[in-house]
């Protein structure tokens, strides 16, 4: 089947791409909104983007219980601006504690569409994570039987591991012998970072897909310390050599439906971030879609991109995709640096820049 019909672009050569191209709506497949007054302020930046989003359950304490979910759902819709119809999907945040019957049942309602498995100690408020895989088999078990995606962060979580290794060392000690084991099981590994788990995710699909963040396609671990340490460019999993960002450019581009969008859209105030043990995660939403246009567009594959962003990830998780259209524009927008959170603020990514692509309408 070919998209060409639904892009401007695509009807125009390659070598002279269109001023502005229309894609169906995307969705974003992996966003941290936190809540209360962080919540507030960076909610509309993701809503004006994305019609959809799967909704991180890392919040203090975690979300684990279908009541939990239900109202943070609720807290989020409240938290949109008027007239926005962005439409939240939530997550369970499995611990060694998880049941089975907790699992179907949120499902079962459709509170949950995925449950989010954190390696105890991996990032982020993920102490609660899961610390031994076999306490967690009855319910692994049970979203295999159920069809309820597992989302994984692939991060080995012993602290002697180099931290440049510990997504390889995890694919290769935990992940791999884990697909053996839940042959059904539906997969996504989160946020990847380096070529040899593109290869992972490819061999492995359809059941298992790979979503690829905008600064993991812009950023290299040089980039960290460019002229001096850069907060808010760390993240987990960190950025990697030029050769695995390089990779993840050719992996979103490839037209294969195994990667999807997935920001990882993680603010924390500059007060958490510029610190002596600065918080990792980077404000990336309200410049998601500019970057991932931009990358696209630098490739020369703007024709795959309506794909990667509002296809592949809605076939995955047996959705529709959206009806609306979004509109891109080769034009430079003007963008704040960085938005106010009660006393403080949050940086944005590339915030300081005039980004080459930006938004145009939305039609829902
Ligand atoms: C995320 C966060 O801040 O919640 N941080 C990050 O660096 N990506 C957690 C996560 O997704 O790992
Ligand atoms: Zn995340």
């Amino acid at each position: 089947m070919t998209l060409d019909h639904l892009f401007d672009a695509a009807a125009k050569p390659k070598s002279a791409p269109a001023g502005s191209i229309t894609i169906r709506r995307p969705d974003d497949w992996h966003i941290h909104l936190r809540d209360g007054a962080m919540l507030r302020a960076v909610l509309p930046f993701t809503s004006a983007q994305f019609a959809r989003g799967i909704i991180m359950p890392n919040l203090v304490p975690p979300v684990t219980t279908v009541a939990a979910a239900a109202a943070y759902r609720e807290r989020i819709l409240a938290a949109r601006p008027a007239g926005n119809d962005f439409r939240p999907m939530m997550t369970c945040y499995l611990t060694d504690q998880t049941s089975a019957d907790e699992i179907e049942k949120g499902h079962a309602e459709g509170v949950w569409i995925a449950a989010k498995l954190y390696p105890a100690g991996a990032t982020t408020n993920s102490h609660h994570g899961v610390r031994d895989l076999k306490a967690i088999r009855p319910v692994l078990e049970r979203m295999e039987r159920i069809g309820m995606p597992v989302l994984i962060h692939g991060e080995a979580t012993d602290p002697t591991v180099d931290i440049f290794d510990r997504e390889t060392v995890f694919m290769e000690q935990v992940l791999l012998p884990f697909l053996k084991d839940y042959q059904g099981l539906k997969v996504v590994i989160e946020h990847v970072t380096t070529q040899e788990t593109t290869e992972i995710v490819r061999a492995h699909a359809p059941r298992v897909a790979g979503t690829i963040t905008p600064h993991h396609l812009m950023i290299n671990r040089t980039s960290l310390f460019q002229g001096g340490l850069r907060p808010h460019l760390y993240c987990l999993p960190v950025a990697k050599r030029e050769h695995h960002r390089l990779a993840l450019r050719r992996a979103v581009t490839s037209g294969d439906s195994c990667f999807f969008i997935g920001t990882d859209t993680a603010p924390h105030t500059a007060r958490t971030k510029e610190a002596s043990c600065g918080c990792a995660g980077v404000f990336v939403g309200a410049t998601a879609l500019q970057t991932y246009t931009q990358v696209f567009d630098e490739e020369g594959a703007l024709d795959r991109l309506e794909a990667f962003a509002s296809l592949h990830g809605a076939r995955f998780y047996g959705l529709t995709p959206n009806a609306g259209t979004i509109e891109l524009h080769r034009r430079g927008a003007a963008m704040p640096a960085a938005v106010a959170v009660e006393n403080d603020e949050v940086v944005i990514f590339r915030g300081d820049e005039t980004l080459p692509w930006s938004i145009g309408e939305v039609r829902p």
